[in-house]
């Protein structure tokens, strides 16, 4: 297995030594050689190079089983284009469609919803993830000015919607779920939205035993707070998907905790945790690595290593419950240490 490991910004470069640490841990316990290439795309790489991304950078990652990132975002680079570059543009240029953010709460005491624990929380999100406003298709006209047009527009495609709601669909119906819920904003964006209401029924129609659902987001934000249980898919576009993952990631024990995959089935795929590069934590050996492990696991189960991904998850699972973590989820150690623990777990159960 070729990977490529892009650790990024602040403590993206942490999380990812950490996710690595693990799946060397994996590669020992399961006899397995991951061959990793650390690829040095950040901020400091840009603000040294002037290069965001080199020349032929998308193809260089495709030619990987599967790509590992921790975050990109420097306070050094206010317009953020490495990340636009380096992030966005791998998720459309490699066509990674699908965004796939489970949010699954694994000790009760994590969880700031009263009186919700693991059974409450349990669904995933697929966020759409190649179109919506993410296109980066507008412009500005008379900027710094009183006069200043300011234009981004949200681009919705029959092709781009039917293929993530599909997913979801084929998700459920694959784990044996029973309902799919889609959130959109069809009663204000009564155009782009009313494609997603179209094509939702369109696609829910081949799946009889699944019951689909809808809500306007602004209501479904409400609902994931007040009745968390009721979801078992979640399907959304770009942006809402962005915002209701740091909603959802706050479930399980905040944002140091979810983890994702950006995915096109059956390519190369990208996985990160879904935080960001948190400047103010960086370099402090604070930064809870559980969101990146589990991305790592995600990575593995994505290419069919389905007990080495177990595994991981599992390891987490116990030094969550055995409080070997970091200090935001209410244990004493650094990240190196969280992830050590978690590695020698691995090491000790398979060994
Ligand atoms: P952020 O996710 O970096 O951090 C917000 C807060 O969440 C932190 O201050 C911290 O309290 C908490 N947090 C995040 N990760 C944590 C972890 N691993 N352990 C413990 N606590 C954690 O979001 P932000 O402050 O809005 O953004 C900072 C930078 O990161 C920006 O440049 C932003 O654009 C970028 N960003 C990048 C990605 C990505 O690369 N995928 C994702 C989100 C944000
Ligand atoms: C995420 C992040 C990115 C996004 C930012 C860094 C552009 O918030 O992956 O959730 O909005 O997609
Ligand atoms: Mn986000």
């Amino acid at each position: 297995m070729r990977l490529a490991i892009i650790p990024g910004d602040g403590i993206g470069k942490e999380v990812t030594a950490a996710a690595v640490s693990v799946l060397g841990a994996v590669g020992d316990a399961f006899g397995r050689k991951f061959e990793l290439e650390q690829l040095p795309w950040s901020a400091d790489y840009y603000l040294e190079s002037g290069v965001t991304m080199p020349a032929g950078g998308y193809d260089l990652l495709r030619q990987f089983d599967a790509i590992f990132i921790g975050a990109l975002g420097d306070p050094r680079v206010p317009d953020n284009r490495h990340a636009r570059d380096i992030l966005l543009h791998t998720r459309f240029e490699l066509d990674l469609f699908v965004n796939y953010r489970p949010v699954r709460l694994l000790d009760a005491r994590l969880c700031p919803l009263k009186d919700r624990g693991p059974d409450d929380v349990n669904f995933v999100v697929f966020r759409e993830n190649t179109e919506g406003l993410y296109v980066g298709v507008g412009g500005r006209f008379k900027a710094g000015t009183d006069d200043e047009i300011a234009i981004q527009e949200e681009v919705n495609t029959y092709k781009g919607v039917h293929r993530i709601v599909r997913h979801a669909f084929e998700f459920a119906h694959s784990r044996g779920l029973t309902r799919v819920c889609m959130a959109d904003k069809s009663n204000a964006m009564t155009d782009g939205h009313a494609l997603w209401q179209r094509v939702f029924r369109e696609v829910a129609a081949s799946y009889p035993a699944i019951t689909p659902t809808h809500y306007y987001i602004d209501a479904l934000a409400m609902y994931m707070v007040l009745d968390p249980a009721q979801f078992q898919v979640i399907v959304t576009n770009n942006l809402f998907g962005d915002i209701i993952t740091d909603l959802g990631a706050t479930f399980q024990g905040g944002l140091g905790m979810a983890a994702s995959g950006n995915l096109h089935p059956g390519r190369t795929s990208m996985f990160e945790p879904v935080h960001g590069s948190a400047p103010k934590f960086a370099g402090r050996n604070i930064a809870n690595p559980i969101g990146a492990i589990g991305s790592m696991a995600l990575l593995l189960e994505t290419l069919g290593l389905v007990e080495e991904a177990a595994a991981v998850d599992r390891a987490v699972l116990d030094a969550v419950r055995e409080r070997q973590v970091t200090t935001d989820i209410g244990g004493t150690l650094g990240t190196r240490e969280a992830a050590q623990a978690i590695a020698g777990a691995i090491r000790r159960h398979s060994g």
